[in-house]
């Protein structure tokens, strides 16, 4: 029998690969995938080659990541909690998804990844593989291996001749971290009190707003049915745009946040997030639909939106409760076209104009009261106020 690994090529994952093999008598399958974290990814095979696999998949994910994931959920203007941004929550379908198609293959029957058992992640990628693969095995060692301290774990690389040196290598961090184009997150140390204010050197994608440049930047975003297709006139991919804007964005302090959090495993969890393209992509898909979308079509997807948010966050990506929102949210972006210009300042995301030549419903005529066509008769709004003070004055009668 055979697993595909979610391999990162560091300590952990090497540890579970080596384990896999000692526990399970199985052939490992290694995968592992590009999707922005900034590290380079190629290095994973030389070391998976060291631990003798043979079927190495290393995958650059980025542009399918950016635009079959973040663009769609971009579209809902999501958010978990009024504030998470859901960096990690959006990558883990796709990785599910891959594991999967891995296993589907090479003739594997499982899969396995390194997420604890105490956090969403697990979570995640299981849920999404069942989705995809019924009768799929996973193997979560986490849950069930008692190599639960790093230094256990840095014995266990030792006895099993794992070079402890390459798979740590990389910049310390004593933080819980996880990267993709959308964010980088932290999480544990002492984060873990959250009375705690993060040390200044923990932030790796943004300065701080204090020492952001004193003048703004401007940028330009062209949107076409809700998704940015160019920055400042020039046609760009999904994974592009993010990471242009990241870089902007992180350049000007935007995008940090430090929140405590609901696990869907049912603990609070304290975060810190850098999530600088995410959040001028917020701000300004706002201000675009804020001139192109009808009233009612923007409020219902506000009202679903919390809703949506937390079907990613607590992984049903793959869930016909989502899909299905998925359909019509992405109907209620036909007309979300033209573009926007915002201003970055000091942590700060300012819309600073929006148009649409095609798709504005702001009327000008109707709005300054200078309307000669008659659409808006200042004594029509005489009955509509009556009528809707009806109910009011009922009761305000009743209760003298
Ligand atoms: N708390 C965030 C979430 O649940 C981030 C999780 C980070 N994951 C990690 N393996 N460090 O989406
Ligand atoms: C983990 O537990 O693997 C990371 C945190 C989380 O999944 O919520």
């Amino acid at each position: 029998n055979k697993v595909v690994l979610a391999y990162s090529g560091g300590l952990d994952t090497s540890v579970i690969l080596k384990w896999l093999e000692d526990e399970y008598g199985c052939e490992v399958v290694t995968f592992t995938a590009d999707v922005g974290q900034g590290e380079e990814v190629e290095p994973a095979r030389a070391k998976a080659q060291a631990m003798g696999i043979k079927e190495i998949y290393i995958e650059d994910l980025r542009e399918e990541f950016a635009r079959d994931y973040v663009f769609p959920m971009f579209r809902a203007n999501a958010i978990y909690e009024g504030e998470y941004l859901l960096g990690t929550s959006i990558a883990r379908p796709l990785i599910a998804k891959r594991l999967v198609e891995i296993a589907r293959e090479t003739g594997a029957d499982a899969i396995s990844h390194g997420a604890t058992g105490k956090g969403n992640d697990q979570v995640r990628f299981e849920l999404g593989a069942y989705a995809l693969m019924p009768d799929v095995k996973i193997i979560a060692p986490w849950r069930e291996w008692d190599l639960l301290s790093r230094e256990k774990l840095m014995n266990y690389a030792a006895e099993h001749g794992i070079d402890v040196d390459f798979a740590k290598a990389g910049k310390k961090s004593p933080y819980s971290m996880d990267a993709n184009l959308l964010h980088i997150s932290y999480e544990g140390d002492i984060l873990e009190d959250p009375w705690n204010e993060p040390e200044e050197d923990m932030w790796r994608w943004t300065v701080s707003p204090e020492k952001a440049p004193d003048e703004p930047t401007y940028v330009e975003l062209t949107y076409e049915k809700g998704d940015i297709v160019a920055i400042d006139g020039q046609a760009m991919s999904a994974a592009a745009v993010m990471e242009y804007l990241n870089k902007v964005g992180g350049e000007n302090g935007v995008g940090r946040d430090d929140i405590v959090e609901n696990r869907f495993v049912g603990m609070k969890s304290r975060g810190c997030y850098e999530t600088p393209a995410g959040t001028i992509m917020l701000k300004a898909h706002r201000a675009m639909e804020s001139l192109t979308l009808d009233r009612e079509a923007a409020h219902l997807k506000d009202e679903l939106m919390p809703r949506y948010a937390k079907m990613i966050y607590n992984g049903f990506w793959w869930a016909p409760e989502r899909q299905a929102l998925q359909a019509l949210i992405d109907q209620t972006q036909e007309v979300v076209n033209g573009v926007v210009r915002v201003k970055l300042y000091k942590g700060n995301v300012i819309v600073a104009g929006r148009k649409s030549d095609t798709n504005s419903l702001f009327d000008e005529a109707i709005a300054t009261f200078d309307d000669d066509e008659g659409a808006y008769d200042q004594k029509d709004a005489e009955g509509f106020i009556k009528l809707n003070a009806l109910r009011l004055r009922v009761a305000a009668r009743k209760a003298k």
